[in-house]
């Protein structure tokens, strides 16, 4: 039996927080609605952070709001903080992530506060999410290096994976939040976290800024990761990291995993026209080379 991978889709949150122009919710539903309908099970749609900070995420409880509800697909938004949190769980969310780093720099600049008091901000969080048994994941920042600090210690993302899983995180998403790590980097930050816990609760988020993602996912999937968070188009970045690019995209994850044997349950060809909408909606091309290659081929997704 093939193996199953499961992919988060981040686009519409990671991918569109960092665009000069805030999209219209309408368009935003419309990009959510296409990536469900290509067969993505996990979707983070929004946030809930302060509007001054990310004006492009004005809008999420409209947008929670007007999504379609299908069967078996759970949507997430990312809360800093008790106030999110509060607004995410009023409108029947399925999953909320919380967000930290391994880097105080980048934290302090992220979201205004150190680690430890990052933490204190996600107590109130997790009773919200417990009471009403919604799963959390936990985000580290700059796992493989920050744009503020250069090289992080293997050890800090171990040691704030770790207590966020103690918290009740279920899911840890070890970010690399500028695309800076390679692949043997990446894996022995997978390895670290993973002697101290079990593989299937993380999940890995890679930036693509240097062309790296995809190789430092295959070192992770070979660590035994099954859990992938992409970027339809490629899109993505965040503000408070400067000159990161876009999250792996999802079009290309999915051409190497079906490359790989791998089952995902999404149809390439969907989420290949999601990115193509979204794309033309910014009136700039797709990030994903196998949205490029697909369109230069008229389409054919063989070469035969
Ligand atoms: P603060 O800067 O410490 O200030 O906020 P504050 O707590 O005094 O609040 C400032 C204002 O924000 C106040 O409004 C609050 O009411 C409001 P004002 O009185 O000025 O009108 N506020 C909120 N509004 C809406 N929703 C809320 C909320 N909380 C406060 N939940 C805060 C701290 C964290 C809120 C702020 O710094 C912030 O929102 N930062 C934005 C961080 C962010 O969204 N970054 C991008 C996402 S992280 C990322 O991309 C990395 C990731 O992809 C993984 C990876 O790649 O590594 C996840
Ligand atoms: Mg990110």
């Amino acid at each position: 039996m093939a193996e199953q991978v499961t992919i988060v889709e981040v686009g519409p949150r990671d991918g569109l927080q960092n665009e000069p122009a805030a999209v219209a919710v309408e368009v935003r539903v419309e990009l959510v609605r296409q990536l469900a309908q290509a067969g993505l099970r996990r979707i983070e749609v929004g946030s809930f952070v302060s509007p001054r900070r990310i004006p492009q995420m004005t809008g999420t409880a409209e947008l929670l709001r007007s999504l379609p509800q299908f069967d078996g697909i759970v949507y997430g938004v990312l809360v800093p903080n008790e106030q999110g949190a509060r607004e995410a769980v009023e409108l029947s969310i399925q999953e909320i992530a919380v967000f930290t780093s391994a880097s105080e720099t980048f934290s302090q600049r992220n979201i205004n506060c150190s680690i430890d008091e990052s933490f204190d901000r996600f107590l109130p969080v997790m009773e919200l999410a417990k009471a009403r048994s919604i799963p959390v994941r936990g985000y580290v920042s700059c796992v493989l290096g920050c744009p503020y600090e250069g090289k992080v210690p293997v050890q800090s993302a171990v040691n704030v994976s770790r207590r966020l899983a103690a918290l009740g995180c279920r899911e840890i998403s070890l970010g690399d939040t500028i695309g800076i790590g390679t692949p043997r980097e990446a894996s022995a930050t997978v390895r670290a976290v993973a002697a101290e816990l079990p593989i299937d609760r993380l999940a890995v988020h890679f930036h693509d800024t240097r062309g790296q993602a995809l190789a430092n996912i295959l070192a992770c999937l070979d660590d035994g990761v099954r859990t992938i968070d992409s970027s339809v188009a490629g899109l993505g970045g965040c503000p408070y990291a400067p000159g990161a690019s876009g999250n792996v995209a999802t079009e290309d994850l999915v051409y190497m995993l079906d490359g790989l044997g791998m089952e995902t349950g999404i149809d390439l060809s969907a989420v290949v026209a999601a990115g193509d909408f979204i794309s033309r909606h910014l009136g700039r091309p797709t990030a994903s080379k196998v949205a490029q290659a697909l369109a230069a081929s008229g389409g054919r997704l063989s070469i035969l």
